[in-house]
């Protein structure tokens, strides 16, 4: 990462979906600026080999376990990190991800309460846990995680596409809202990015077809949304809020 945000040392950084993909390398980014970091998941130790590689890097992280569809557990977060590092400055709500293609007359009742909970309702949740202290303080970032799906219709599952629009309006009314208390609300919206998931599972013939798609002419990176997250976060980006970025290699542009 080449760009360094000196006013990201020493802040407290929460990072939800921080055990894998998108949000662990956004954790790693973070602790390279020499912010304190909190990777929040559900698998311990995927979470343990985030935050080792983070210490062999010399940053500052922790795991926390937690299901952030459930409101206790993420109080419990809060309580951690607040103990360990002090209150939290940003906020990234990424945890996410269940876009695969359901045909929408398949899609159950059940199916599609899960995916708004898992996307849409954890990223509520995940803000409502930690909105009291950062208006307290008068000051912070929240970053939320939409995607391409949320932004033009695709082939991802209907309730996946429509969470990840409501994430962008959630992103717009929140900022208006917390604005006059210093708070900065922005949102992140990629297309087919190469995690370890994509590129374990995704044949190389179809991740070409896929980058062909995108004008830039190849598939995102985790570094890419790390990168762009780091400046929202950070002063750089002091006047800007409410805003979706398309992460997107220019086949998004909104
Ligand atoms: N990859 C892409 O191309 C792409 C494109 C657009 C948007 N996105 C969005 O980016 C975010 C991250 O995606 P990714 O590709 O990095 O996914 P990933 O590699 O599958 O990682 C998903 C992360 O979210 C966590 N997570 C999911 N549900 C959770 C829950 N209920 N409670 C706690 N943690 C939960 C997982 O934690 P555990 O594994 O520890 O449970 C994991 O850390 C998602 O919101 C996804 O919708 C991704």
């Amino acid at each position: 990462m080449s760009a360094t945000y000196s006013d990201l040392a020493g802040k407290v950084v929460v990072v939800t979906g921080g055990s894998r993909g998108i949000g662990a390398r956004t954790a790693g980014a973070f602790a390279e600026q020499g912010a304190l970091v909190c990777a929040v998941g559900r698998d311990h130790r995927a979470l343990d080999a985030v935050v080792a590689g983070i210490a062999d890097k010399g940053g500052a992280a922790f795991g926390a376990i937690a299901d952030v569809t459930d409101s206790a557990a993420l109080d419990g977060v809060r309580e951690q990190v607040e103990g360990r590092f002090g209150p939290v400055d940003v906020l990234a709500a990424f945890a996410g991800g269940q876009g695969f293609p359901v045909p929408s007359r398949q899609l159950t009742e059940q199916r599609w309460r899960e995916v708004l909970d898992a996307d849409l309702t954890s990223t509520f949740l995940t803000i409502q846990a930690f909105l009291p202290g950062l208006i307290e303080r008068g000051g912070g970032s929240i970053l939320t995680m939409s995607s391409a799906a949320g932004r033009e219709a695709s082939g991802a599952n209907l309730a996946y596409a429509v969470a990840n629009a409501g994430l962008v309006q959630l992103t717009r009314q929140l900022a208006a809202e917390l604005g006059p208390h210093g708070i900065r609300v922005n949102c992140m919206a990629p297309s087919s990015i190469r995690t370890e998931k994509v590129a374990a599972h995704m044949p190389p013939d179809v991740q070409e077809q896929v980058a062909a798609l995108h004008p830039l002419r190849r598939l995102g990176t985790p570094d890419d949304v790390a990168s762009t997250a780091l400046f929202l976060a950070s002063d750089a980006a002091a006047w800007l809020t409410g805003l979706t970025i398309d992460v997107a290699g220019g086949r998004i542009t909104h």
